[in-house]
C-alpha cells in the first residue's frame, strides 16, 4: 500500500494521507480504527455501492467491535441536492450521531461531495473519511476538500471547503465499475498528463490498452500518479484562488456542452470534447505545436472517446450555456489553454468567433 501525504497550511486545515492499494479493505478497517478513533462510524453511500461494497465494509467494522451504521440514498447526480442532504441528516439524528461520530463517504464523487458538505455543517462540523469507489473519485473528487450539492440553477452552487481526515483508495472497487464510468475518470487522468506531466502523458500513450483492461499494475501507476498531481496542486492553492483553476482544463466547454445536451451526454465524453476544443483554440491563438494537438486527440480516441459534439446540439445553446459559467470573472470567461503538453495557462478570454469556428469543426 502506497501512502501520499497531503501537506496543508495547518492554520487553515489538517494535513492527511491518501492510501492507495489493491484489495486493502481489511487494512483500511484496521487503520480507521487505529488512526481515526470515533464513538460511531456512519457509512454514507448510494444505492448501487451499498449492495456492492457497503454491506462488506459495514460487516468489517462491526466485526472489529466498532459501532457502525450505514445510510444510503438513490445513486446518481440527480440526488446531489439539499433535500437528499437533509434526508441523510435526519437519519443521522435518529441514529444518534454527534461530534464524536465519523462519516465514511463510500462511493463516487456524488457521495463524496454530499458527505463532505454534511460533515462540514452537522453540529458545526465533524470528521469524515473518503473511500472513493469510482475512478473519477479516486483520482480527483476525494482529494482537496471541495464539498457541494447542486441547485436547480447549476452544479455545485452550494458548498464548502472541508478537508477529509484521510482518503483510502482500494483499486479493487474499480472491477465493478461500468466502462462509461471508467472512461469518465480516465479523462481526468489524461487531463493530469496534459496539464502537469509530459512523462506521465507518454506513459498513458504507451499503456492505454492495459489501462483499459484495468490491469492492476497499470491502474496503480495512473491512480497514484494522478493523486500526486492533484495533491500537489491542492497544497499550493487549497481554496481555488489561482493554480487550482488549471484543473478546469477541458471543463469550461465540456460543462457547457454537457448542460446543452441536457445531461444526455456522459461527463467523460463532454470533458473529452472540451479538451479537444481547448487544444484547438490553443493551437490557433497561442502556437501550441500541431504535433502536441495530434498526440492529445489520438490519446483521447485511444481511450474510447470521440471528442465530437453531436450535431443535435446547436452552437447557440452551447454559447449561451458558456456565458452562464460560474467561474467567469465579470463578463470574461477564463479558459485554461496550453502552450505545450505539461504547460497550461489561464487565458484572459477567447474571441467568440474562434470559439464558434472550433466548435463547428467538432460537430459531427
Ligand atoms: N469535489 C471535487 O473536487 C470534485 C471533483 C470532480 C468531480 N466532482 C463531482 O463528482 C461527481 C461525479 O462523480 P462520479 O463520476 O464518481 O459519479 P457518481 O458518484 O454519480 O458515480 C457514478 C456511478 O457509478 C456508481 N458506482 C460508484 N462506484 C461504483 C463501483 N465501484 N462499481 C459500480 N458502480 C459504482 C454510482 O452508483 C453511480 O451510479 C459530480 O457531482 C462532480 O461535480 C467533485
Amino acid at each position: 500500500m502506497k501512502k501520499i501525504k497531503v501537506n496543508l497550511d495547518k492554520k487553515v486545515s489538517n494535513s492527511y494521507e491518501i492510501c492507495v492499494g489493491y484489495d486493502i479493505m481489511d487494512r483500511i478497517g484496521l487503520i480507521i480504527a487505529k488512526n481515526h478513533p470515533a464513538f460511531r462510524y456512519i457509512i454514507v453511500t448510494d444505492s448501487n455501492v451499498s449492495a456492492l461494497h457497503g454491506e462488506g465494509l459495514l460487516e468489517k467494522l462491526k466485526g472489529m467491535g466498532l459501532k457502525a451504521d450505514m445510510i444510503e440514498f438513490p445513486a446518481g447526480e440527480a440526488s446531489k441536492n439539499i433535500s437528499t442532504a437533509l434526508g441523510i441528516v435526519e437519519k443521522m439524528l435518529k441514529i444518534g450521531a454527534d461530534r464524536k461520530s465519523t462519516l465514511l463517504a463510500l462511493g463516487g464523487g456524488v457521495v463524496g461531495d454530499i458527505t463532505g458538505l454534511i460533515a462540514s455543517l452537522y453540529m458545526r462540523s465533524l470528521p469524515y473519511i473518503q473511500i472513493p469507489t469510482t475512478l473519477m473519485a479516486q483520482v480527483d473528487s476525494s482529494i482537496g476538500g471541495k464539498t457541494a450539492v447542486d441547485l436547480p440553477e447549476g452544479k455545485n452552487l452550494l458548498g464548502t471547503f472541508h478537508q477529509p481526515r484521510g482518503v483510502f483508495v482500494d483499486l479493487k472497487f474499480l472491477e465493478t465499475l461500468s466502462e462509461a464510468e471508467f472512461n469518465n475518470g480516465l479523462m481526468e487522468v489524461i487531463k493530469y498528463g496534459i496539464i502537469e506531466d509530459a512523462g506521465f502523458f507518454h506513459f498513458l500513450e504507451e499503456h492505454m490498452d492495459r489501462i483499459r483492461k484495468r490491469q492492476s499494475d497499470a491502474l496503480e501507476r495512473i491512480v497514484e500518479n494522478s493523486c500526486r498531481i492533484k495533491k500537489g496542486i491542492v497544497e499550493i492553492d487549497e481554496k481555488d484562488e489561482g493554480l487550482r483553476r488549471v484543473l478546469n482544463f477541458g471543463h469550461t466547454i465540456g460543462h457547457a456542452v454537457e448542460a446543452a445536451s441536457e445531461y444526455r451526454m456522459s461527463h467523460g465524453e463532454a470533458v473529452a470534447l472540451g479538451m479537444v476544443a481547448a487544444v484547438r483554440i490553443s493551437e490557433r491563438l497561442h502556437d501550441l505545436p500541431a504535433e502536441d494537438r495530434v498526440r492529445i486527440e489520438r490519446l483521447i480516441k485511444s481511450a474510447g472517446l470521440s471528442g465530437h459534439i453531436p450535431k443535435t446540439i446547436t452552437l447557440e445553446k452551447i454559447l449561451s450555456r458558456l456565458k452562464m459559467d460560474k467561474k467567469k470573472d465579470g463578463s470574461t470567461i477564463h479558459f485554461v489553454l496550453l502552450r505545450k503538453i505539461g504547460m497550461p495557462f489561464i487565458n484572459g478570454g477567447v474571441p467568440e468567433m474562434v470559439l464558434h469556428d472550433v466548435m463547428e469543426e467538432l460537430r459531427r
